[in-house]
């Protein structure tokens, strides 16, 4: 690791939003991804003190229901403990620290429905606020002093939180309130009504790369022409991004400053070719058959197939687009699914997709979102756990029932263009260990979402620190 030109943490101060704004060129060094220092300072200094989504409400409807959610070390229960009411514990017993719910490897979360957590080693019980319920011969612990009382026996609370329809729990009882920590995330993105959404599908799997290298593949569209050249014969696929504190946006732009964000910054835009009627269709057929049924809705796809019969040769791109919008949410009222009312300048600032700090990614529309999260595996920061899943509005009750499933990388699980993705995964991790590479040279326009993101992480970790280039 000692190639010439490599930034290391020892160089000069962070990189500020202002240098993003400007578009510098900038570089933070690999150990981010490579070194166990990295991800041992990860485990005390980030995990413990982020809000981190761990699963969907939608998974826990009835008081008794929980899920784990595994970080690291760290085993957290979610319970419904009343109809308006969720709590969070750590996964362990009072007594001699056994795993309350078994969470074996293979199981990405332990669900199912209790009145009482027993533990299975000496019996000891909780309720599902917490309160210890039971404990064998509590007597034998009174017999020189004061004996067990409610702080040393009952579970210990984690903090929770939910938005949006996700429950993010946070391991650092004197945290900031989640909604301080999602910043501006609420006020661009509620307006989809991502609560009123429910699981399509859910898959995870592991690979052989960081939990950073996993998720950035994720972050930007810039990798489309290299990764997913097919998808050039139906769009551009020029993006900006931007940095909004610990989180960030990217959304489809031109390449010509005149035509700025002109065509939509969302996936819901006139593809490439003379008519618009037709490319808005290729493009959204082929978003659909490519992208694992989770980039647009069915419904989408059907209104795109229907312009040019209803639309006459000649309709300029933004009038077949709001047709085709509008088509849509007349389509899915009819089947009972209520689009939310979001402006055009609220879609346009919604843009593609975001990266909520630290592991989320989403990209979202009118009544779907595509998302992704990643885990450090283990103590090895050369693997991740992957997850991605579709949540999409469906109506009154007819959503499909889901689990969390393994599923290997080929293309019959998770779709063509997902596949194309994870081949990159395994590779930039080796290729980043490469004495060749100089270090990152992230897109200052496009790639400013992945850089935030090293930003932040410096800022918390005071190590892997980015850089501007020519210091
Ligand atoms: S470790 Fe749980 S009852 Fe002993
Ligand atoms: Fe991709």
């Amino acid at each position: 690791m000692n190639a010439v030109n490599k930034p290391s943490s020892t160089a000069a101060g962070n990189i500020t939003l202002q240098n993003l704004d400007d578009e510098e060129m900038v570089t933070y060094p690999v150990e981010a991804f490579l070194s166990k220092d990295y991800l041992e300072a990860e485990k005390r200094l980030l995990w413990p003190k982020v809000w981190q989504m761990a699963d969907r409400l939608e998974v826990i409807p009835n008081v008794g229901d929980f899920f784990t959610y595994d970080i690291l070390d760290d085993s957290i229960i979610v319970v419904r403990t009343a109809p308006d009411e969720i709590r969070a514990f750590h996964n362990v017993c009072a007594h001699r620290g056994r795993q309350l719910i078994d969470v074996p490897p293979g199981v990405n979360s332990a669900t199912g429905n209790r009145r009482l957590f027993r533990c299975g080693f000496h019996g000891w019980t909780y309720d599902l606020k917490g309160n210890n319920t039971y404990i064998l011969d509590p007597r034998d612990w009174a017999k020189r002093g004061e004996g067990l009382n409610p702080d040393c026996t009952s579970l210990t609370p984690v903090k929770v939180d939910t938005w949006g329809g996700w429950v993010f729990v946070n391991l650092d009882p004197n945290c900031e309130p989640l909604r301080e920590f999602l910043g501006e995330v609420p006020r661009i993105l509620d307006p989809f009504e991502f609560g009123k959404m429910r699981y399509k599908w859910r898959n995870w799997v592991v690979f052989d790369c960081n939990w950073k290298t996993g998720l950035e593949a994720f972050m930007e569209p810039y990798h489309v022409a290299g990764t997913h050249s097919q998808l050039l014969a139906y769009g551009d696929y020029y993006a900006y991004s931007k940095a909004y504190g610990l989180h960030g946006v990217s959304g489809f732009d031109e390449r010509d400053p005149a035509l700025r964000r002109a065509g939509g910054t969302s996936n819901n835009r006139a593809g490439k070719g003379a008519d618009p009627r037709i490319s808005t269709y290729q493009l959204a057929r082929e978003n659909w058959e490519t992208v694992n049924n989770a980039s647009t809705t069915w419904t989408l796809v059907e209104a795109a197939r229907r312009l040019v019969d209803e639309l006459p040769e000649g309709t300029p791109g933004p009038q077949v687009i709001a047709h085709w919008l509008k088509r849509a949410k007349e389509m899915d009222a009819q089947r009972g699914v209520i689009w939310p009312s979001i402006s055009s300048a609220q879609m346009t600032e919604a843009g593609l997709a975001w990266h909520v700090f630290p592991n989320m990614s989403l990209l979202h529309g009118p009544t779907q979102a595509l998302c992704y999260r990643t885990r450090p595996y283990g103590n090895d920061p050369d693997k991740c756990i992957f997850e991605a899943y579709s949540i999409e509005r469906f109506p009154e009750g007819g959503e499909p029932k889901t689990e969390w499933t393994y599923a290997e990388p080929v293309k019959e699980k998770w779709g063509p263009v997902l596949c194309q993705d994870f081949s990159n995964m395994a590779a930039v991790q080796r290729g980043m260990k490469s004495r060749g590479f100089r270090g990152t040279l992230p897109n200052p326009h496009q790639e400013q979402k992945v850089t935030n993101f090293h930003r932040n992480l410096a800022n918390m970790l005071n190590r892997g620190t980015p850089r501007l280039f020519r210091k």
